[in-house]
């Protein structure tokens, strides 16, 4: 049985997760508007990724009679102007998605569920890559960004990101 706070903590992961996911399609919508379609696949897949997240949250509740409620998705906010801030409005969603991962974690810890903190390991790995990539990206964008040939070939770079499942199943 679920302790009543990690149970509720993973049912709102289910909310930021489908939510992360939304607000890449923003992300995506924005760079495809622009004509950059390389960018756009690259937050359309991380959209991908993140409801993938979102499903391994909910079937995990679902296999440890945990109770699923889904709430309403809020529209994705962003005052990112440029294709810079847009870059780095992703980078702190995924800081803050760390942050929450590590409030289950730590609620998980307290009363000593380790299966939920074996199953949050994965995440906490995720995080790291997540976090890692969004900073990549952002480093790109300065060397290469401000010259249209460059923005030219980290936009073909960024086109060949193809989409994997993730390593994590549960059956
Ligand atoms: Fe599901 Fe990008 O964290």
């Amino acid at each position: 049985m679920l302790n009543e706070k990690v149970a509720s903590l993973l049912n709102t992961q289910i909310n930021k997760e489908l939510y992360s996911a939304y607000l890449y399609l923003e992300f995506a919508n924005h760079f495809a508007e622009a004509g950059l379609n390389g960018f756009s696949n690259w937050y359309t897949i991380q959209a991908q990724e993140e409801r993938d997240h979102a499903m391994l949250f909910l079937k995990y509740l679902q296999n440890n009679d945990g109770k699923v409620t889904l709430g309403a998705i809020d529209a994705p906010v962003t005052d990112a102007a440029s294709h810079m801030d847009i870059l780095k409005a992703g980078l702190k969603h995924e800081e803050y998605v760390t942050s929450l991962i590590n409030a289950i974690y730590a609620a998980a810890h307290d009363v000593r569920d380790y299966r939920t903190m074996q199953f949050l390991d994965w995440f906490v790995k995720e995080q790291g890559e997540e976090e890692m990539n969004a900073s990549d990206l952002i480093k790109k964008m300065e060397l290469f960004g401000g010259d249209p040939k460059g923005l030219y070939m980290l936009n073909q770079e960024l086109a060949a990101r193809v989409y994997s499942a993730p390593s994590l199943v549960l059956d």
